[in-house]
């Protein structure tokens, strides 16, 4: 077995590359060839859904700071300043108190899970700020790491952690802010 390796390796070499510039040439011939749709009505396929939340998991295990929020919740004046940069950057594709979003958010390719629906209390508060910071390659997810100040993303984090929880005066102020021009109901 070694002996023939060893006999025939420049040949195993050629045959090698000889094939990996195949792949990358039918590679080429499929992205110019007008075969991909770029179409954002259509549904997302099951190997393209796998590969995008596989490799988010994998880099999130890896990657979620271990930071806690420096805001405290019994701090309403946060709590409102968490709602308000909530409602005017992210209900219109996350969802607002009656859990209606946007037509934006629903001609989106992949459609913005609805955050008011989800009880978020038990997430990790890093894991919420990176999302926020980050953002999400090709989904549709913004970062706001250079537009929003840490302070009001902590604000935002700390909102979403206490949606359900909320002191009477920002309840009130969520709940209203459901009359919106942008919503698809
Ligand atoms: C234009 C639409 C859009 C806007 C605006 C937007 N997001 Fe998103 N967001 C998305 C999409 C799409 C995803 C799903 C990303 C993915 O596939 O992992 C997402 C994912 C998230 C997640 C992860 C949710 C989960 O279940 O994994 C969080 C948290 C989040 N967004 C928070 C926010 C916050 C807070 C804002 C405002 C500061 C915001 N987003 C603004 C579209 C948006």
């Amino acid at each position: 077995m070694f002996a023939f390796l060893r006999n025939n390796i420049a040949g195993i070499v050629i045959g090698i590359v000889v094939a990996v510039l195949i792949a990358l040439g039918v590679a080429y011939g499929v992205i110019c060839s007008g075969v991909i749709s770029p179409c954002a009505d259509e549904p997302i396929p099951p190997l393209e859904r796998w590969a995008a939340k596989t490799s988010l998991r994998a880099y999130l295990k890896t990657h979620t700071p271990q930071t806690t929020n420096p805001l405290k919740a019994d701090s309403v004046a946060d709590l409102k300043a968490g709602a308000t940069l909530y409602v005017n950057n992210c209900a219109f594709c996350h969802g607002y108190a009656n859990n209606s979003t946007s037509k934006t958010a629903n001609g989106l390719y992949r459609r913005p899970p609805v955050i008011a629906k989800e009880d978020w209390s038990e997430d990790a508060d890093g894991l919420v700020y990176w999302f926020i910071d980050k953002g999400v390659k090709l989904t549709g997810m913004p970062s706001y790491g250079k537009t929003l100040s840490e302070k009001e993303i902590w604000q935002i984090v700390l909102f979403i952690k206490n949606m359900r929880k909320l002191p009477p005066e920002v309840k009130q102020q969520w709940a209203e802010a459901a009359e919106h021009p942008l919503i698809q109901q």
